[in-house]
């Protein structure tokens, strides 16, 4: 993990040193991207490629497309007209540290920036490979998929969704994405199968609903200094979340069930799943 955590981070750093943008959009796009955190949907894409035989180099642009989609969602999510939060990865938002009309901005710049990355031809990936995945990521991170969660997420603002449309908030907001980074990396590989698509689609569908439990659960039990960003937020926003609907214990046993789903989603597709299962137990594991 740690050695495709230090590749994405060297690979985005220089993407973004070489881009001919203002200045003050490329600090801002840079503080957001490179401040951290786990870039657990860049090792999706390493894995899933890895379970596919995909060649290393063509992953990068791919992973680095997702933490580009991932930070823009992050820098949109804490803006005051959302969930008004003034910390993440352990340094003021986006828009405490710079504004409000910069932080739109950059965000809107790194999602652009993802597509690009994609279809240009550094990336390595045939046409039909580009073409695959763009369109699996506008699904994962739009209307459909991410945009369309967290429309859903702030309406429910103030009111507890029941049980059903709870998870359809979460596979939407946090799943969509996930499952996008899954499949995106094996769509660089150049003979994955139907039956390798579908296993990983089961996994990344269990393991995008059991991460955002798990997020639910530590915004109560995991410390602002912990997480990097400020604890107690749900409950400060009158937030639906699992916690709140089936309670701490529950949560944590629908985690660990989704997660004994996520492996044997992917125990027939390949014999190099190892970093998946990593990813999977990790997801559970995790205290930020
Ligand atoms: C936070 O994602 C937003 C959610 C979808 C829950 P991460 O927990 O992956 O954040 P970083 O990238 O590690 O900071
Ligand atoms: C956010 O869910 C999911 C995104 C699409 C960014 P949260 O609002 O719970 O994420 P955090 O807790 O702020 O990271
Ligand atoms: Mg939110
Ligand atoms: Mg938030
Ligand atoms: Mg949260």
């Amino acid at each position: 993990m740690l050695e495709y955590q230090q590749r994405i981070q060297a690979f985005l750093n220089a993407s973004l040193n070489n881009l001919d943008v203002p200045e003050r959009l490329r600090a801002a796009m840079r503080y957001s991207t490179l401040s951290g955190g786990k870039r657990f949907r860049a090792l999706l894409v390493y894995a899933s490629g890895l379970a596919v035989n995909a060649p290393l180099n063509r992953l990068d642009s791919v992973a680095a497309a997702l933490e580009y989609v991932h930070a823009y969602s992050l820098i949109h999510d804490d803006l005051p007209a959302m969930d008004d939060d003034d910390l993440r990865r352990g340094l003021p938002t986006n828009h405490i540290q710079y504004d409000e009309a910069t932080a739109i901005l950059a965000g809107d710049a790194l999602q652009t920036l993802a597509f690009e990355m994609i279809a240009s031809a550094s990336s390595g990936l045939s046409d039909a490979q580009a073409r695959s995945i763009c369109l699996k990521l506008a699904v994962g991170s739009g209307q459909t998929g991410m945009v369309g969660g967290q429309i859903l997420d702030i309406q429910a603002t103030n009111h507890q969704l029941d049980r059903r449309a709870l998870e359809n908030v979460h596979r939407r907001k946090t799943g969509a994405l996930i499952n996008a980074a899954v499949i995106c990396g094996a769509l660089c590989g150049d003979h994955t199968t139907e039956s390798q698509l579908s296993g990983l689609s089961d996994y990344a569908d269990n393991i995008g609903l059991a991460f955002q439990v798990v997020d639910d659960i530590l915004d109560i039990e995991s410390s602002t200094q912990e997480l990097g960003k400020p604890s107690g937020s749900d409950v400060e926003n009158g937030k639906s979340t699992y916690p709140a609907l089936i309670g701490l214990q529950k949560s944590k046993k629908l985690a660990q069930t989704l997660y004994q789903e996520s492996i044997v989603s992917i125990a027939a597709i390949s014999d190099n799943t190892s970093l998946l299962e990593d990813l999977a137990k990790l997801v559970v594991e995790r205290t930020k």
